[in-house]
């Protein structure tokens, strides 16, 4: 412990330099004659206690206890006024300029050692308080450490979770589907071979059955059966059967090539969804496997227009950036849905590029975002949907992808007319970002 004894009168200064040596052996004690040096000793010295004279030429001990007070740091060193005053307006005055206590000259020892004790306990509780303060403290700041640790953990492990549990379904429905499907196709495209080759016989026994008719010594009998043969095909509606089985061929065709896209683009996913792989692409290609992933949740509400534009590839990680263009599509969808319109609703896509930067517009024409809520649509965990229906991690996860994996930027404006205008800003680069 500390002591800085301050009087201006050399003898009383010795005297309680004794008292205090002789009740604290141990403690350090610093001498002050001079008022006027009190704060710079305070402030280059770690100072317990002080115990202050009151009548002193150069400056009063009032006033030295007042400069003290004033200095915000000081406020928890106990100050014992020494005085040989007794007057209560000197008390209150010591008191008012906040004195912890006094003591009166001649100084009797039981008094001392009593005001001295009680100085030395504030003291101390002031330490243990401060000390205890600043170890709460470094302990609050390591658990806001680490709960942003496992907030970014768990971010991650959905995140992760997410991609993976969309990827398995994608993987697991696309091979179900791949096989059958595979075989419809082939069937199909043998079937419209066998067609084209059944109509040219049937043309070929048309033609024989107008020579036939024409032939003027034909039996009747003949010409009956002949006239029964057209009847059959009449009532039959053979021409309607062969103009339709050709569309009906086609068009199965067509779907069947279709359903081959949707598995491709599941599969694709299903790759993406748990490697991180950068690649030249191209964008217009992502939006459009992104589209028709979402199109059966859109379809009845919605139209998807999507503007296709000659670009460069992009180097960047396809089924992250689908990731990105899929979440951004599905908040709009659900955002025009909640809306429950008369009307269909409207998402506009297009890609440009701005200098050395490809931009990919996703613009709705749904309710738009509110101020305050589009302050906060990046911040993992937000969602203003209900309890179970949204996880609040689409738009952050997506933040992630496009400003920490890719370098790029991701903004969002309500449009002048309403809805909302995601822009996606992607660097033109040939190698994948450090
Ligand atoms: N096109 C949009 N129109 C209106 N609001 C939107 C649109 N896109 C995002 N939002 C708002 O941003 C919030 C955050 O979106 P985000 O995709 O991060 O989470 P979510 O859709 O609520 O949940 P999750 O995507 O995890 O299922 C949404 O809850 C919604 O309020
Ligand atoms: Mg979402």
């Amino acid at each position: 412990m500390t002591f800085l004894v301050v009087d201006d009168d050399r003898l009383n200064l010795h005297l309680v330099e004794k008292l205090l040596r002789s009740q604290y052996p141990s403690c350090r004690i610093l001498l002050c004659q001079n008022p006027l040096e009190v704060l710079s000793m305070l402030s280059s010295n770690d100072i317990d206690i002080v115990l202050l004279d009151i009548v002193m030429p150069q400056q009063n001990g009032i006033e030295v206890l007042t400069d003290i007070r004033s200095i915000s740091r000081y406020n928890d060193i106990p100050v014992i006024m020494l005085t040989s005053l007794t007057d209560t307006e000197s008390f209150r005055s010591c008191f008012n300029a906040g004195a912890n206590d006094y003591v009166l000259k001649p100084i009797q020892l039981f008094e001392f050692k009593a005001r001295l004790r009680a100085a030395m306990q504030i003291r101390n509780n002031m330490t243990q308080i401060q000390e205890m303060y600043r170890q709460v403290t470094v302990q609050n700041e390591d658990l806001r450490l680490l709960n942003a640790k496992l907030k970014d953990a768990q971010f991650h492990m959905v995140q992760q979770e997410k991609l993976a549990s969309i990827g398995e379904l994608a993987a697991g429905i696309a091979h179900e589907i791949n096989n059958p499907m595979g075989f419809v196709g082939s069937n199909l495209s043998t079937l419209q071979s066998f067609f084209t080759k059944i109509k040219q016989v049937l043309a070929a026994h048309e033609t024989c059955m107008d020579l036939l008719f024409q032939t003027p010594d034909l039996p009747e009998s003949i010409r009956t059966r002949m006239n029964a043969v057209r009847e059959t095909e009449r009532v039959n509606k053979l021409p309607f059967i062969l103009t339709e089985l050709e569309a009906t061929l086609r068009e199965s065709l067509d779907g069947v090539d279709r359903v081959t896209k949707i598995i491709q683009t599941l599969r694709n996913f299903a790759r993406s969804g748990h490697d991180d792989e950068f690649s030249p692409c191209q964008l217009d290609d992502i939006i459009e496997e992104a589209m028709m992933i979402v199109r059966n949740e859109s379809k009845y509400h919605l139209d998807i227009f999507h503007e296709r534009n000659e670009m460069p590839d992009i180097f960047c990680s396809r089924g992250q950036i689908g990731q990105v263009v899929l979440n951004i599509l599905i908040n709009a969808i659900q955002a025009i849905k909640a809306q429950n319109r008369v009307g269909r609703g409207r998402i506009c896509i297009s890609v440009s590029q701005v200098r050395q930067d490809a931009l990919i517009e996703i613009r709705d024409d749904g309710p738009g975002i509110p101020e305050e809520v589009r302050m906060r649509i990046f911040d993992p965990f937000y969602t203003t949907k209900e309890v179970g229906q949204g996880t609040g991690l689409g738009l952050s996860i997506s933040h992630d992808i496009i400003v920490n994996k890719h370098h790029g930027g991701i903004s969002v404006t309500n449009g002048p007319e309403g809805g909302a205008c995601f822009i996606i800003r992607l660097p033109v680069q040939k190698e994948e970002p450090e």
